[in-house]
């Protein structure tokens, strides 16, 4: 029997995996990993297998794209019986992902303990895939890892125990603190042929990129920003469809905006630390924005990280032109302050949470030794 049964799909996913899979071994717990295969290309998923050092998977389940419902169709059906096959202790489950929610929802059926890293944040737009995804699979999980004080209040508020929630840390920044010196060696902005200062800007949220409306009027307030500082625009597949369909190549002015294909994460990671701010709709990047003190205006309505506002570096500008630009206008300047880190974003959470799984399970080992 395997003691944990870790779930990996995309590429959040295995930022925050690895942290839970190293400790895991150190404090004596057994693991094994399963690739759902919802990020499938090599920029997507590969590479951070390589840079992360992760294990190989031990089952991959190759389910690809598809509607939300085929996705997580194919997702649960091919679970299933891996999951039998592997019959752990516990399923941990990471992030907010369509293979988060879709093994969540196997494992509770099979009466699988799952335990939920990064548990509780909300954004309270139930309209949005990931918190579908998020709040479901609280509710089925056993062991809720938070990476936020904020968290538990969520949890508590929807009437989830208080004794199954553990404050931990944040493991995606376990990932980046083992990782920036790394980073910012590889020398990435040398290499693009991006010289400092620059501004960066990711895009992959449906709401933002597949409404024609929206995208266009962040692409032109990417336009105007870049008179004032050159932008390096790393593009996840979903935009770079929407930008064609919508046809708005044109629109960006490559001698200002650099567009570039999907980076690694030690590639990425690099650029962001010696960027002079960020332009986000991701929500990880809001978090290792404000670990690494750069400025961040986050291209979306609402934030289901509150903690990078308050202490951190973040600022919620939302998806019109005009906020977008007067955000930008405070980040270029560096009017905003360095912000603080987050309270246990210490680079420990992966070990917090392998020891509090060991506790529990060898527990149970030792009663069913005891009753055999
Ligand atoms: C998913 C997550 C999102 C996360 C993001 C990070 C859900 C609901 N969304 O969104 O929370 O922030 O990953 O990237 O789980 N595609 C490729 N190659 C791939 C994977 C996808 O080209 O390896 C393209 C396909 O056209 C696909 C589209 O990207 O239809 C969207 O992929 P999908 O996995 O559905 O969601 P993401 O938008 O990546």
């Amino acid at each position: 029997m395997t003691d944990l049964l870790v779930v990996a799909g995309a590429r959040p996913n295995f930022m925050k995996a690895a942290p839970v899979l190293e400790a895991a071994g150190r404090a004596g717990l057994s693991s094994a990993l399963v690739h759902t295969g919802q990020h499938y290309d090599a920029a997507l998923s590969d590479v951070f297998f390589a840079e992360l050092g992760l294990p190989e998977p031990d089952a991959h389940l190759g389910v690809g794209s598809g509607s939300h419902a085929e996705q997580t169709a194919r997702i649960m059906t091919a679970f299933e019986p891996e999951l039998r096959l592997f019959d752990p202790a516990v399923v941990v489950v990471v992030g907010d992902v369509n293979s988060t929610l879709a093994c969540s929802l196997v494992a509770a059926k099979e009466r699988y303990p799952i335990a939920h890293v990064e548990a509780g944040l909300r954004c309270h737009d139930f309209f949005m895939a990931e918190e579908i995804n998020r709040r479901l699979c609280d509710h089925l999980s056993t062991y809720l890892f938070t990476t936020s004080r904020d968290a538990r209040d969520n949890l508590v508020s929807e009437g989830i125990a208080d004794e199954r929630i553990e404050f931990v840390g944040n493991t995606m920044i376990d990932t980046l603190l083992r990782s920036a010196d790394a980073a910012r060696a590889r020398g990435a902005a040398e290499r693009l042929g991006v010289s400092a200062p620059y501004a960066l800007l990711t895009l992959h949220r449906p709401e933002n990129v597949d409404d024609k409306r929206i995208l266009t009027g962040l692409l032109e307030a990417a336009e105007e920003i870049s008179a004032e500082i050159p932008i390096v625009f790393p593009l996840h597949p979903r935009t770079d469809a929407r930008i064609d369909a919508f046809g708005l190549r044109g629109r960006i002015d490559r001698s200002r905006i650099q567009v570039q294909p999907s980076l690694g994460y030690l590639d990425f990671l690099g650029l962001l630390a010696d960027s002079a701010f960020v332009l986000t709709d991701s929500g990880g990047v809001q978090e290792e924005a404000t670990v690494l003190g750069i400025p961040c205006v986050t291209l979306r309505e609402s934030t289901e990280r509150p903690v990078t506002v308050e202490q951190g570096t973040n600022v919620v500008a939302g998806t019109r032109r005009e906020d977008v630009l007067a955000v930008a206008q405070v980040a270029l300047h560096r009017e905003g302050g360095p912000g603080q880190i987050p309270e246990l974003w210490d680079g420990r959470a992966g070990e917090r949470i392998a020891a509090r799984l060991a506790e529990e399970i060898f527990a149970l080992e030792g009663t069913a030794t005891a009753n055999a």
